[in-house]
């Protein structure tokens, strides 16, 4: 069996398929960092089975236009599933964007999937849902093992459903800690991609892993990789702590990045 996943994206998905013994075809994003729909599509086989996307995506901060994502899904082979994770949409703004849920409701052959460790602030309750027609649910249901979820997971995830303030809050904190992020990477002269989530890309226009190291001797984790060499994303955090690292990250590139600092 294979899956076609996009990349880079959330590792988790082609891990759990990888372990399963299917294969996975990695398409790459598209010029603007956005899933390519298209590509996925062209890169559909006999053996497909499963197509797994993350929307918004991680660690790209961008996410589908509905009428790409339409058109996606109405065009799909027949014995494909998709699942899509929609672990960052409470952070979305963009008017592209649609829930893939709409899909779940008209009976298409797709699974939603979120978790209460983003917005909702449990991570360490280790619980999310997904939603599905029967068909699909029973069938994750009989192969999940007994006792997966907790009863203090389950209490608090249901009292962070009805706990809205909650949201609003953490989506406001975010949306002004982004505005921090962006205004310093703007005033230093770096660029970024704008972000639908709860973290921003930026380009160092040098070597992201010693900027990250000399990050993280001024006390701020943050993570490179998924052959990006320039690129380091960082999670939004307090306002104070935003303002802080912009300060740092100046301190390490120089003030103004047309005249950046390189490793020594
Ligand atoms: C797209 C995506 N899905 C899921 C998760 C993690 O969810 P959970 O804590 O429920 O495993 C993450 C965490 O980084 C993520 O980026």
């Amino acid at each position: 069996d294979e899956v076609v996943s996009a990349t880079p994206t959330y590792f988790q998905m082609a891990y759990e398929a990888t372990a399963n013994g299917a294969s996975v075809i990695y398409v790459p994003v598209d010029e603007n960092y956005v899933i390519d729909l298209d590509g996925i599509s062209q890169a559909i086989t006999p053996d497909t089975k499963l197509i797994s996307l993350v929307n918004p995506n991680n660690p790209l901060p961008t996410c589908v236009h509905k009428t790409n994502m339409d058109a996606f899904i109405n065009s799909l082979p027949s014995g494909i599933v998709v699942v899509v994770d929609e672990a960052y949409h409470h952070y979305i703004h963009t008017p592209d964007y649609g829930s893939c849920i709409r899909y779940v409701a008209e009976g298409l052959p797709v699974i939603v999937v979120r978790t209460f460790s983003k917005a909702y602030g449990l991570a360490g309750a280790r619980i999310g849902y997904s939603a599905a027609s029967s068909q699909y649910t029973n069938q994750i249901a009989s192969s999940q093992m007994f006792g997966m979820v907790s009863n203090l997971g389950q209490a608090a995830a249901q009292a962070a459903l009805n706990d809205t303030q909650h949201v609003i809050d953490t989506v406001t904190l975010n949306d002004q800690a982004k505005e921090i992020l962006q205004d310093g990477f703007t005033n230093l002269g770096l660029d970024y991609i704008p972000s639908e989530t709860n973290f921003i890309m930026f380009d160092t226009g040098t070597n992201a892993s010693w900027v990250a190291s000399e990050l993280a001797s001024k006390g701020f984790q943050v993570r490179t990789g998924w052959g990006m060499p320039q690129h380091i994303r960082v999670s939004t955090g307090l306002l104070e702590e935003m303002n802080e690292f912009i300060v740092a990250l100046g301190e390490i590139l120089g003030q103004d990045c047309r005249e950046r600092k390189t490793p020594p």
